[in-house]
């Protein structure tokens, strides 16, 4: 038995977010009692949750809390509720914010076709078959958190989405993809758009640069636009693709197509403060409260947190494989099923992963 004590602070948030937190809760719990880890938890509100309760999507206890915390995870925030609300009052305010606090610029979206799950991709499965690759997504840089304005110009509205990025900013989230390539052994993409936008131009002179240090892995430069017709045109080539911030957000949400539903891609997002995990999914607000959401991408960020923040990667795998069974024993959730399928809801593909959790 080990003497581990871990601090988790529990962000729900909004819509499915609770639901597939207390998955994730679940599975924590189960691993700290067979492992003989203490762990203790502290629930702290995020995005709509937050705004309704405090008036502000991040109220400043649930930034200290993370702050003290060995790792976050979070469930998904927004929904119509809070729609209208302006920009920096948002519930996503909440969750770029609290990438910021944690310093987590490193975005790390793992995407895997699962064997089981090759007919729930509406692409051909012998086009996903195989598919393994990691996105690596800036996340604290980019026009998410360049200056906006909206003014008044001639009679109109003029508005303004700054793309700011700097040298040390690119480098460190290049760096980490060509470690992250080397340590799988795979090769690693970089893709920008460096014949419109001047930000890429500089992001391809960094990686030029930093390339130099990594001659063992091989590594190409990758339009967007092209980048985005070669996912699911040919998956397979890629192994690592680093990118920036927007880009990595909307190849991560096509890339889930890979591998047959979002409601399966984790997320870990690494950087100078403790490690926040999510799952890639939104807040799902039309399934909310039904018991019906996927708890894996959930329970796959728990995995990347035993990997990452906690330093278990044996526990980490034992989640994969439970996982992995769990699919290849037919548990769907409805976002997975084919018609004919048995549905199962949130709780019970929960339990089925905890029941063929083999840890040692
Ligand atoms: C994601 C989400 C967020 C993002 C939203 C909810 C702000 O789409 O994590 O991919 O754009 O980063
Ligand atoms: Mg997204």
């Amino acid at each position: 038995m080990s003497e581990k004590r871990y601090r988790i602070v529990l962000l729900p948030g909004d819509g499915i977010g609770p639901e597939v937190v207390r998955a994730g809760r679940r599975l924590i719990e189960a691993v700290a009692r067979t492992c003989g880890h203490e762990v203790e938890f502290e629930e702290r509100l995020i995005g709509g949750a937050a705004i309704d309760a405090r008036g502000e999507p991040l109220p400043g206890e649930t930034v200290e809390a993370a702050r003290r915390a060995d790792a976050v995870l979070l469930g998904a925030v927004g929904g119509p509720k809070w729609d209208g609300l302006g920009g920096d009052r948002r519930p996503e305010a909440g969750l770029l914010g609290i990438r910021k606090a944690l310093g987590a610029y490193a975005n790390l979206r793992p995407v895997r076709a699962w064997a089981p799950l090759l007919t729930a991709s509406t692409l051909r499965p012998e086009a996903v078959e195989g598919v393994d690759l990691l996105i690596v997504r800036e996340l604290t840089g980019g026009l998410y958190f360049g200056k906006k304005r909206r003014e008044r110009e001639n009679g109109h509205t003029r508005v303004v989405d700054e793309m700011v990025y700097t040298t040390p900013e690119i480098e460190r989230i290049v760096r980490l993809g060509f470690e992250a390539a080397r340590k799988a052994g795979k090769s690693l993409t970089s893709v920008d758009k460096a014949n419109v936008l001047e930000s890429s131009r500089h992001w391809r002179e960094v990686v030029e640069r930093v390339a130099a240090e990594y001659p063992d892995v091989p590594y190409t430069h990758m339009l967007v636009d092209n980048c985005a017709m070669q996912l699911v045109r040919d998956p397979r080539r890629f192994g690592v693709i680093v990118t920036e911030n927007m880009f990595g957000d909307i190849l991560s949400d096509e890339a889930a197509v890979l591998t047959g539903s979002i409601g399966m891609l984790p997320s870990a997002s690494l950087g100078e403060g403790p490690g926040l995990y999510e799952p890639v999914h939104g807040s799902a607000p039309d399934i909310a409260g039904r018991g019906a959401a996927n708890p894996l991408g959930t329970m796959l960020s728990v995995a990347l947190m035993y990997q990452f923040s906690l330093d278990e990667p044996a526990v980490s795998s034992a989640i994969v494989d439970a996982v992995d069974r769990v699919l290849g024993e037919g548990f769907r959730t409805a976002d997975l099923a084919r018609p004919g399928d048995r549905v199962c809801g949130t709780e019970e593909m929960t339990g089925a992963v905890l029941e063929r959790l083999r840890l040692t």
